[in-house]
């Protein structure tokens, strides 16, 4: 055992040498940050202050040879090799919420289009799994690793979890959802996971960009929005490929309801019909925006669109501070279930 010590909340906690740093970190209860858990995304980096750490697979991809040399650390891929010091900034809203593994019945199966699915899974009645709109669940069935979906409901009905699969060419799992699930089928589901979610201490304009799937997400933070009674203004860039890839009506009718809601849907292959806004989906925030200073921006989707989002953004004077992102990574493992 080695002991972990942040020097930004004074937290301390052990962990085993078999053990990574966050795996650790969220044992103990501490909302250290992250987001794909599996050393691609970048979101749990750390600075090393003191001792030493090590990865088993090498140097992950979610951190730069030159981050490596400052003394960066990415805590969802390294483990403690001596006792050690670091500085991250904790998440005390996540910090409060216990990670669970609960069973779960498939209630509904519905295909939104060709390649998306509605999986609406019911949590048994005498439980209910507490998190915060924009976080993720993992999906565990015994014959396959676990896989990563964000929730697509607010969590104001903990009862049901609503789920956006897009089904993925040659992908173990979801070719499993859409071809053999049942409805009543039983399965369980860890979380609440990661540290995208709706910052609702900030009064400051939001501008949503959803690519794909990655609708679910910011579908479960406007309905907590609207449901909370908060009059914030909300820019909802929703891009896909083609029409039929925009699988639910939804935002046109928030954006008609609520005066402060905006939707702009974005195509980057539409047929000829299409009358809106072609092109990548971050290009269209790029045009309509002369600067994103007072924004907090809130992106999930594939990796490319969440990358070129924060590249981009920053140089039309986002903070970084202000940018909150879950990038479609490729499924992780978790250690325990
Ligand atoms: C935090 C988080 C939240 C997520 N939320 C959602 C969500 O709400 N809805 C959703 O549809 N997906 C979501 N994903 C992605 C989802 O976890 C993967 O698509 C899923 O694990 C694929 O499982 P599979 O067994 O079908 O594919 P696998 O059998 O694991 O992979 C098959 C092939 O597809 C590639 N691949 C795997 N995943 C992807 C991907 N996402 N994009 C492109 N290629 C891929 C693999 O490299 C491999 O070559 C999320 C991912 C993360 C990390
Ligand atoms: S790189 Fe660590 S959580 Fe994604």
């Amino acid at each position: 055992m080695f002991t972990v010590e942040n020097q930004v909340s004074g937290n301390r906690f052990e962990v085993a040498q078999d053990e990574t740093i966050l795996d650790g970190a969220i044992s103990h209860g501490l909302g250290f940050p992250y987001g794909c858990q599996n050393g691609f995304c970048g979101k749990c980096k750390a600075t090393l202050m003191e001792g030493e750490v090590g990865y088993l697979e090498g140097i992950p991809p979610g951190i730069t040879p030159a981050e490596v040399s400052d003394n960066m650390i990415l805590p969802c891929k390294c483990y403690a090799k001596t006792d050690v010091s670091i500085v991250v900034t904790e998440l005390e809203s996540i910090a409060d919420i216990e990670v669970k593994t609960l069973p779960c019945k498939v209630a509904k199966i519905e295909h939104l289009n060709e390649d998306v699915a509605k999986v609406v899974l019911k949590i048994p009645g005498n439980e209910a799994l507490q998190y915060l709109a924009g976080q993720y669940i993992d999906l565990i069935h015994p014959d396959f690793e676990p896989r990563a979906f964000s929730i697509a409901n607010a969590p104001h009905n903990t009862g049901i979890i609503e789920l956006h699969v897009r089904l993925i060419s040659g992908g173990k799992f979801t070719n499993f959802v859409f071809n053999e699930m049942q409805e009543k089928s039983l399965l369980k589901i860890q979380g609440p996971k990661g540290s995208f979610y709706l910052r609702e201490d900030s009064e400051k304009p939001m501008i949503m960009i959803a690519g794909g799937t990655g609708f679910g997400p910011v579908k479960a933070m406007v309905e907590h929005a609207i449901e909370s009674g908060s009059r914030r203004k909300i820019d909802i860039y929703w891009g896909a490929r083609s029409e039929q890839d925009l699988y639910m009506s939804l935002p046109n009718e928030w954006a008609e309801k609520f005066d402060y809601i905006n939707f702009v849907p974005v195509l980057s292959m539409p047929d000829d019909n299409w009358q809106g806004r072609v092109g990548y989906v971050h290009d269209a925030v790029l045009t309509d925006f002369e600067t994103l200073t007072n924004y907090e921006v809130y992106a999930c989707g594939p990796p490319e669109m969440v990358k070129s989002a924060a590249n981009t953004f920053v140089k039309k004077g986002m903070f970084e501070k202000n940018f909150f992102n879950d990038s479609f990574d490729f499924a992780h493992q978790v250690s325990s279930v």
